[in-house]
């Protein structure tokens, strides 16, 4: 069948191709119904089924005679270490993992903080809670304790499983001491802790509270798979949204299982058996869809990578993986391609290697500029597939459908809906706009399987962030068109939200940690360009009056202040005090504007404004950052 026949079947009856696609899932009780619509506009999927994600992830691959394929190679430059781990080893650790959180009481239901870096273990600690029926929530390492604690506090957890620590090229990052303050700022207290020990760092362990990884499992039973009801909770994954109060996009169950089995194929083009790399973070929701899920559940071999695309030696190291593990299928964020064409610009370093089993490139969580793609094309020679989606989907809104009929790239554009979206260009009414017109991209209710039903603890905020604007459709926070053909184009958001290193960040959850500082009387974040990183954040503060403290060391202390609270992943280094900040007559600060003249691009002075001299000012202040010339 060609895309657009696949696509017309959903559309005509999208219950029925969903069963459909089903059936590739080992059920304990079969869905009868896929659509439950009986609380719309919340919809959920296969709820009268029972299931089990990681059963469908390890165990049945094993039951099928698969045991002896690796399931995950871990390949560690930073720490000099590679592993293979078959099915059935895998098996084995996950469900004594399992064992032993159920003999300390977890169990369906309950949730787990999953704090870990690129080790094979948090993808066993995500299926042994998966195994239990428990929810995890995995916090990225990047983020500081502050971050960590806001999720504790969030998700309640029973316990909290983490490494002791991360490595960055040049510096380890001591995750115990984080983990320790986390919990000593949150109010709620998990009743224990699991820490990973590594050989780069042997963490304290707090007696009573925190079991070493090995020993807590010494002696227990592994645990069986439990069945879940089909919209059971997954997991939680907290994102970024307007405010400093992540949201926590819940995953259900089954959908997540049938949908992400399905993109593996149609989308990544890969067969069970197949190795398949995204270098990512498993912090992440690539992380969680694509370094651990979609791969297990589909039978393919995933690779757990430690390291960076440059400097762990160099910028060979993606070519050398490739190579070296055999890989079919590659996904990465375009910064990761613009990273390695800083450093070796003509590509000399790929000739080193023969990447001739790679099928292509898939590129997304942030926009993926022409000379990055272009780049990728000519020094890899495969497709370079580019494709839209967010942590609120899990999976592909628009990409190209490789593996059922690979359509033309049009570079700039991820291609086409998916089957499962109904993706509409909205003006500021809500009323579709024509081919080719920029607006609001929507996506028309039901969202498809394995998308979020709700965000955790916040049935409201789901509905006033995503369903109230646009009656009827899911609201996703990007700006765009489709054109003539049906392709779409990704322009902007249409919120405060940044995208920074392919890391999504709240422009407002910045700016609450700025206005904290006690010399800071006003203060507005904006995503200004980077030619490495797509977006970076850039502040400007603006200090009480009387206040005569050098503005250099503020500055200083205000960026400390952001890596203290948010982490080092919020990369804010970019600061300048200014004595006012541009605003319309009614207060609004005007946000827009100051980011078109950081980037040089030309703006139409705002109608409203209350001061235009101040935009004189700005620029002044840009300048000295790098920003702000024409
Ligand atoms: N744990 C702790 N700290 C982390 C971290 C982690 N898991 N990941 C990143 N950091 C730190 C980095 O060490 C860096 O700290 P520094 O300020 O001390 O240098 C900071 O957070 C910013 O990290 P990053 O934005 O990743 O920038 P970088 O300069 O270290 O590397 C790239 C730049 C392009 C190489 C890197 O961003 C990259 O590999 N990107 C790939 C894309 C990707 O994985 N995107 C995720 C979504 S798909
Ligand atoms: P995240 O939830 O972190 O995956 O971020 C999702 C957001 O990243 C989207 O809403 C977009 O703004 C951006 N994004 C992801 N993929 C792409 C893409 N292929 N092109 C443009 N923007 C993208």
């Amino acid at each position: 069948m060609t895309y657009a026949e696949v696509y017309a079947t959903w559309q005509n009856d999208p219950e029925g191709y969903w069963m459909d696609q089903a059936k590739a899932i080992d059920w304990v009780t079969a869905p009868t119904k896929a659509l439950d619509d009986s609380k719309a506009p919340l919809y959920r999927w296969f709820t009268d089924a029972e299931v089990n994600t990681c059963y469908n992830a390890v165990d049945r691959h094993v039951a099928n005679g698969c045991g002896d394929q690796p399931a995950i190679i871990y390949d560690s430059p930073v720490t000099d270490t590679k592993q293979t781990i078959t099915y059935a080893a895998l098996l084995t650790r996950v469900s004594s993992l399992a064992g032993a959180l159920r003999a300390k009481g977890v169990g369906k239901g309950d949730r787990v903080i999953i704090y870990m870096p690129m080790v094979p273990e948090a993808l066993e600690a995500m299926l042994a809670c998966a195994r239990l029926g428990a929810i995890h929530s995995v916090v990225f390492g990047g983020f500081a304790a502050h971050e960590l604690a806001v999720r504790i506090d969030d998700a309640t957890p029973k316990a909290i499983i983490a490494g002791s620590c991360g490595i960055e090229p040049g510096r380890i990052v001591h995750y115990k001491p984080l983990l320790d303050g986390a919990i000593e700022a949150a109010t709620h207290k998990p009743d224990f802790c699991v820490i990973f020990q590594r050989d780069q760092e042997r963490a304290t362990l707090i007696e009573g509270r925190d079991y070493d990884w090995h020993t807590f499992q010494q002696g227990v039973e592994p645990a069986e798979c439990v069945p879940v009801k089909g919209d059971h909770p997954a997991y939680i994954l907290y994102t970024s949204g307007t405010t400093g109060a992540p949201k926590g996009v819940v995953r259900p169950t089954a959908g997540h299982l049938v949908a992400l089995n399905w993109t593996m194929k149609s989308i990544y083009n890969v067969d069970p058996g197949d190795v398949f790399w995204a270098a990512s973070d498993v912090g992440w929701v690539v992380g969680h869809s694509y370094i651990c899920y979609a791969p297990l559940i589909h039978g393919n071999t995933t690779v757990v990578f430690e390291g960076k695309p440059v400097g762990t030696p160099d910028a060979g190291t993606f070519w050398r993986v490739i190579e070296e593990h055999n890989v079919r299928s590659f996904f990465t964020a375009p910064t990761a391609f613009r990273a390695i064409k800083r450093e070796d610009p003509q590509g000399d370093m790929i000739k080193d290697y023969d990447i001739s089993c790679l099928r292509a490139l898939y590129l997304a969580g942030e926009r993926a500029d022409p000379d990055t793609i272009q780049w990728a094309q000519r020094v890899m020679g495969v497709p370079v597939y580019d494709h839209w989606w967010q942590t609120e989907t899990g999976y592909t809104i628009a990409g190209n459908p490789a593996g059922i009929e690979p359509l033309p790239v049009k570079i700039g554009s991820p291609t086409v809906a998916m089957p499962g979206f109904d993706v509409q260009i909205l003006d500021e009414g809500g009323n579709p706009v024509k081919a080719g017109e920029l607006g609001a991209i929507a996506v028309k209710l039901p969202l498809p399987p394995g998308t979020l039903p709700t965000l955790w603890n916040a049935e409201d905020r789901f509905v006033k962030s995503y369903l109230t604007t646009f009656p009827g459709y899911y609201e996703t926070g990007d700006a765009g068109m489709i054109d003539e053909d049906g392709y779409l184009y990704i322009m902007a958001r249409t919120d405060d939200v940044i995208n920074v290193a392919g890391h999504r960040l709240s422009t407002g959850g910045l700016e609450e940690v700025l206005a904290n500082h006690p010399d800071v009387a006003e203060c507005a974040v904006i995503g200004v360009s980077d030619a490495l990183k797509g977006q970076l954040p850039l502040g400007f503060i603006c200090l009480n009056k009387g206040c005569e403290r050098s503005h250099a060391e503020i500055a200083a202390e205000v960026v400390k202040s952001v890596r203290d609270t948010i982490g080092p992943v919020a990369a804010f280094k970019l600061l300048a005090v200014v004595n006012r900040l541009p605003k319309t007559r009614s207060g609004k600060i005007l946000r827009a504007t100051m980011v078109k003249i950081a980037d040089g691009e030309p703006f139409k002075m705002p109608a409203t404004i209350d001061d235009p001299a101040v935009l004189d000012e700005i620029k002044e202040a840009l300048v000295p950052l790098g920003y702000g010339r024409s």
